[in-house]
């Protein structure tokens, strides 16, 4: 069985996100996305919010059945063993994002060398977007149609709102 792991912070998941999930679902027979810890960001949603925000996205698309979502808050490496994959999917959107994940595949390759990196190249209408991108915008009273899966759209944007004025 070919099982993938999709790490991210998803704080808040975005339709880039998103369509990365749908492809990642058709490559593989499981798809874990994991809700890791990045040591250098602040996250605004906790890690269950951000699982059932990750849960009622997924849940919104038909025949997403191989996705499953997970939280941890350890190594990627580690999370992988106990989750028996190998393979790492990732989405990248521009030049920029590449140093960074560059660092990031080799580094879990120096930890575990029979860990392969996988990246999906973002869908062009997506390209401009994270996560900090939506609540700068959202909280600045922007729209963020385009941007968030329509599931959990008004939640998320009242939650947006409400945190980012204390
Ligand atoms: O969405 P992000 O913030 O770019 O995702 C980064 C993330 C969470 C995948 C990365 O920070 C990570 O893998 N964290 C888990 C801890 C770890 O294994 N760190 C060493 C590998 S860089």
């Amino acid at each position: 069985m070919r099982i993938a792991v999709y790490p991210g912070s998803f704080d808040p998941i975005t339709k880039g996100h998103l369509d990365i999930i749908k492809r990642a679902s058709k490559m593989f027979d499981k798809v874990i996305v994991a809700i890791a810890v990045n040591s250098s960001k602040r996250p605004m949603f906790t890690f269950d919010e951000r699982k059932a925000l990750l849960e009622k996205s997924v849940a919104s698309v038909p025949g997403l059945d191989n996705i499953q979502v997970e939280a941890f808050d350890g190594l990627l490496v580690d999370f992988m063993h106990q989750h028996d994959s190998r393979i790492i999917v990732k989405g990248l959107r521009f030049v920029s994002d590449f140093e960074y994940e560059f660092q990031m595949a080799l580094t879990n390759r120096k930890l575990d060398e029979e860990i392969e990196t996988m990246f999906m190249v973002t869908c062009y209408k997506y390209s401009y977007l994270s996560s900090s991108i939506v609540k700068e915008v959202c909280s600045l009273g922007g729209d963020v149609t385009d941007m968030l899966p329509e599931a959990i759209m008004d939640e998320t944007v009242a939650e947006i709102k409400n945190r980012s004025k204390k």
